[in-house]
Parts: structure tokens; C-alpha cells; sequence
């Protein structure tokens, strides 16, 4: 994707007739998305946090910045988006990882977004693609029923979101704290977590999820394998939300159900024998 000219059509796109239409609720998100250029002209998106309650965040939070397109595409690129694929990504944001999934001509693109102000350009953006869908709502509503998604299986996961406060108690886990604001001594349970558990049930066998990670997330899931290598990352000294050289990219494959299987007999054995062993279970 082109730099700044890209997002230009994009804006210039919303007074077109849309080919496809935003599903959920349209009244979910009601904190404001704001598009505008930093200091250096590059574009950034911006949470306006005024009215909002987030400790951890000061008022027009910078939720992306332009260096992260270079990771978005790295992240895409060990995605290995096919034509075949049915892909599910979770925030549009600025769209630089969605154009780069678009490059693959995966089959489908669900896109779950919750912004009013993103979906202004998201909408008209996705009905300029094939295969593209925008759903209106959290990802934890979405993923939770099991209507809006039309029981696709998805085998290619892209999830990057970001905790926004929610206007009527929506999307609980939303409102925890970002990865890149864990530290050793905030040992929260990571989004994360909960985003591979609730996304689970709609994925394919052997199906991929990676997505934005700023440092290693331990992902204690039940039935999938992680893999997480570094990226080199260009962050210009206005960045006020990452200090590091390096961004994660994380694999997370969902292994075939007969190996969970398998593993789950394995361990109910192993259990027994123990018990056996310390003489609790009959023979
Ligand atoms: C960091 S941006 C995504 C950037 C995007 N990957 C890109 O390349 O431009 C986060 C996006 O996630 C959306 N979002 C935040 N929380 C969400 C949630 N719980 N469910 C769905 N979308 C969410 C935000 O509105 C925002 O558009």
C-alpha cells in the first residue's frame, strides 16, 4: 500500500455507494477514533480518552502510528495468506495490515471492528475488495454468537485491537491492560488468552493466528502450538507507545483435533498412573 496517498482515497471514498454492508450493532463504540498526521506528517490514529476512564492512558492516546506498517507486513507476509484462505481479522485501524492480507486475494476477509469512525473507511474500503466483510461489534460479542460469522472456519488470523473503553459494559476484557503496557510486575492475564480461547471454536485445523505483540505473551491454551520469533522494528522518536528495537511475531497454530485428543488421553494416563503409583486409584 502507498503511503499517505492510499489513506487520501480512502477518505475521499466514503461519499461512495457502498457494495457491502456493516453488520451488528451500529450504536456499540463510543469512543472517538480520531485520523490525523504527527509532527512529522505521518498519519496516526488517535484515541480521544477525554471523557474515557482509562488509568493507564492520558487524554488522545496514539492508538497507530505509520512505522507499524512495515510490522503489519511482516506479519502478514508469516501469516501465508493463500488465495484459498478464509481470513479473520480483528481491527481495521488504518488499514495497513488488512491491504496487505488484500495482496494475497485470500478467498474471505471478515474484518470485526468496532469503531464508528474506523468503519467510515473501512466500509467503503472493503467494498472495494473481493471477499471483503466488515462486522460491526467487539470481537468478544462476535466471536461469543455464533450468527454473525455464518459458521465460516477460519484458517488465517490476524488480531490487533486495541482496549477501548466501552460505552455500556461491552467487551469486558477490552477494558485490561494493553500488551505493550504489561511489565513483569503487572502480570496480567494477556487479551491474548482470552482472544485465541474465544476464537478457537471458529477455526480451521492447522489454522494460523499472529497479530500485534509488542513483548512475549505466555499462552497457556489448551490445544494449540506458539512460536514466537522478533522482527526488526523502525520507530521514530516520536513514538510514545514503543521503546523497543524489536516487535514479536507470534505463530499460534491450532493443532488437528485427533492430537488434542491424543494429548489429552496422554495426560489422563499419565494422571492415573500417578494416582495409581500413590495408591489412590483401584487397579
Ligand atoms: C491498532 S488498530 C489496528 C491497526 C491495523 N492492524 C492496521 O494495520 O492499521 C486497533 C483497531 O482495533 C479496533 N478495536 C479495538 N478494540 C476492539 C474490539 N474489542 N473489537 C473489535 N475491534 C476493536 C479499533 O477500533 C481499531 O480500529
Amino acid at each position: 500500500m502507498a503511503d499517505g496517498e492510499q489513506h487520501g482515497k480512502l477518505a475521499d471514498a466514503d461519499g461512495e455507494p457502498t457494495k457491502c454492508h456493516v453488520e451488528g450493532n451500529p450504536a456499540q463504540c463510543s469512543s472517538r477514533l480520531v485520523y490525523s498526521t504527527d509532527d512529522k506528517g505521518k498519519e496516526i490514529l488517535v484515541l480521544d480518552t477525554a471523557n474515557g476512564s482509562m488509568p493507564y492512558m492520558g487524554s488522545n492516546t496514539v492508538v497507530m502510528m505509520e512505522w507499524e506498517k512495515e510490522y503489519m507486513q511482516a506479519l502478514v507476509q508469516a501469516l501465508r495468506v493463500e488465495t484459498s484462505s478464509n481470513v479473520l481479522e480483528i481491527g481495521w485501524g488504518c488499514g495497513y495490515s488488512a491491504n496487505a492480507i488484500q495482496a494475497h486475494k485470500p478467498q474471505q476477509h471478515v474484518i470485526i471492528e468496532c469503531s464508528d469512525d474506523v468503519l467510515q473507511r473501512a466500509v467503503p474500503w472493503a467494498a472495494r475488495q473481493s471477499g471483503a466483510r466488515m462486522v460491526q461489534g467487539f470481537w468478544q460479542d462476535v466471536l461469543a454468537s455464533q450468527d454473525k460469522l455464518s459458521n465460516v472456519k477460519f484458517d488465517r488470523v490476524f488480531f490487533d485491537d486495541f482496549p477501548l473503553p466501552a460505552a455500556d459494559g461491552a467487551a469486558s476484557s477490552a477494558a485490561a491492560a494493553p500488551d505493550s503496557a504489561l511489565t513483569e510486575s503487572t502480570p496480567a492475564r494477556s487479551r491474548w488468552c482470552d482472544f485465541v480461547e474465544a476464537c478457537l471454536p471458529h477455526m480451521a485445523e492447522g489454522g494460523i493466528i499472529t497479530g500485534y505483540m509488542a513483548r512475549p505473551v505466555d499462552l497457556e491454551v489448551a490445544g494449540v502450538d506458539v512460536q514466537i520469533s522478533t522482527c526488526a522494528v523502525h520507530v521514530p522518536d516520536n513514538c510514545p507507545y514503543f521503546p523497543y528495537d524489536q516487535a514479536c511475531v507470534a505463530l499460534i497454530t491450532v493443532r488437528p483435533a485427533a492430537q488434542v485428543h491424543a494429548v489429552a488421553r496422554k495426560k489422563r494416563k499419565l494422571h492415573n498412573l500417578v494416582q495409581q503409583s500413590l495408591g489412590l486409584l483401584d487397579e
